[in-house]
């Protein structure tokens, strides 16, 4: 079974307390937190500041994902007594080794992301220093857009290279998962699964969680 972390972007901000409590007691795993620049994405979302009034009504923990440029500057802000992971776009950081170090002097899990045009072996030299490896299903930038199924070759590549490797990342799959697709996704080996729209359009919020998870 897989763990679910679905992203508050596609909540009704006006009752964001409200969402996130529903969220919490219908099983989810972690909250996924998607922050967007409009610079490193074609989209602005919100910042630390909304993710931090969340904080009271969280049961779940944060699960950090920055499509920000250069994010080391930034990292600071993300971290609370709730964050478990923050992950950075491999594509969006000058230094990702001192990216990654800067996320874990905070105390933080640290995860880095790749884009759907991104070929997985990039990270391989990271792997070892990796707490996450996040693969984009969809183009980062918005909600409820298409399932890419280029995404499954790459969660087989970092599943496989886990067990050669001897190493202990956990494969989150961003974008476009339902409980109509995710079973393609948990067979390839990922552990956590983001859902944002078809979480919170589905009529029973609890059993679509439930299907999402296998
Ligand atoms: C896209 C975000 C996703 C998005 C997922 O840039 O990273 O987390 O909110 O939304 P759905 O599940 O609607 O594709
Ligand atoms: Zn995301």
């Amino acid at each position: 079974m897989a763990k679910i972390a679905p992203s508050i972007l596609a909540a009704d901000f006006s009752e964001l307390g409200r969402d996130v409590r529903r969220l919490s007691s219908e099983g989810a795993d972690y909250l996924h937190i998607d922050i967007m620049d409009g610079v490193f994405v074609p989209n602005i979302s919100f910042g630390p500041d909304v993710m931090k009034s969340i904080l009271g009504d969280a049961g779940a923990p944060f699960d950090v994902h920055l499509m920000i440029t250069e994010p080391v500057r930034y990292i600071d802000r993300f971290v609370t007594d709730n964050t478990e992971f923050i992950t950075v776009h491999y594509e969006a950081c000058a230094d990702l080794d001192a990216t990654l170090k800067t996320i874990k002097e905070h105390g933080v899990k640290a995860g880095v992301s790749i884009k759907p045009g991104t070929e997985p072996d990039v990270l391989d030299a990271f792997l070892k220093d990796i707490d996450l490896v996040l693969v984009m299903s969809v183009e980062p930038g918005f909600g409820g857009q298409k399932f890419m199924d280029s995404s499954l070759a790459k969660i087989r590549y970092y599943k496989e290279k886990r067990e050669e490797e001897g190493l202990g990342y956990v494969i989150e799959v961003d974008g476009g998962l339902s409980s109509a697709n995710s079973h393609l996704v948990r067979e390839a080996g990922a552990d956590i699964i983001v859902a944002g729209s078809a979480v919170f359009k589905a009529p029973d919020m609890a059993a679509e969680i439930r299907g999402i998870c296998g």
